[in-house]
């Protein structure tokens, strides 16, 4: 049985303080054992996050990575640094990243490929465009997408993906797709899995729904077969949305 997953990103917000002040107000004693709770805080303050929740269950995951190993890329943050850290997880692909940085699928499977060398966990973010919606090619983007960055996998390296379908038109909007929607294409995501891998794999990879999750619509979202939780950003600023979101999963 796959178990729910509520991750936040944090994005570019919160300085040192706010970052502290805001992991203390989540109070992991509400959380139910049921559900894995994640945060995405800026690099700059993931050491400290890691600190401040060593007594909680919060998990601790990095925003992006590079895909090389080291060398003269000024700017970046390697696999290794994040590891040397304690941090073994983070979110690649996500859709800012994809619009404003240029990350492309076949980069995106590069960083996934160095990510699972240094057995970090990865939340993959993918999902189609507004224009993309509209014409009826979604199926075709995110499986391209998928396709692209991770069908060439192994099955054993499937258990350490995380999968986000964010449709990218939902992000930020305050229009979620509806709970027919999300299931419609975590289904399909689901059935190419089964149809390139054996069921298991299928069966045992999370698919969380991301695109303005706010407290009022998560319990109909997450209670969707296929939906195993949420990629949270704007409502995981609020202690008091983000705890209400994880106790709907
Ligand atoms: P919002 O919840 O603010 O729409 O953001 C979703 C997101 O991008 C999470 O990665």
């Amino acid at each position: 049985m796959r178990k729910k997953i509520v991750a936040g990103n944090w994005k570019m917000n919160n300085n040192k303080r706010e970052t502290a002040e805001l992991i203390q107000a989540l109070k992991p004693l509400n959380f139910s054992t049921d559900v894995r709770v994640m945060i995405a805080p800026a690099f700059t303050h993931l050491v400290q996050a890691e600190e401040l929740t060593q007594v909680g269950r919060i998990e601790v995951l990095a925003q992006n990575m590079n895909a090389s190993e080291s060398g003269a890329f000024t700017g970046e943050i390697s696999a290794g640094m994040l590891h040397s850290i304690g941090i073994n997880k983070v979110i690649l692909g996500h859709s800012e990243r994809r619009a404003y940085y240029n990350e492309t699928d076949v980069a995106l499977k590069q960083k996934v490929e160095t990510a699972l060398t240094h057995d970090m966990e990865v939340v993959f973010c993918f999902g189609e465009e507004l224009d993309q919606r509209k014409a009826g090619t979604h199926f075709e983007v995110v499986q391209t997408q998928l396709e692209t960055a991770l069908f060439d996998l192994s099955a054993s390296q499937w258990s350490k993906i995380i999968l986000a379908y964010e449709p990218v038109w939902a992000i930020g909007t305050g229009e979620t797709a509806s709970p027919d929607q999300a299931q419609e294409m975590h289904a399909f995501i689901r059935g190419l899995i089964a149809s390139k891998y054996i069921q298991e794999v299928s069966d045992g990879v999370s698919i969380l729904y991301g695109g303005s999750v706010k407290p009022a619509n998560a319990s109909s979202i997450f209670s969707q077969a296929d939906v195993d939780g949420g990629l949270i950003g704007g409502a995981a600023l609020n202690a008091d949305d983000f705890t209400a979101i994880i106790q709907s999963a």
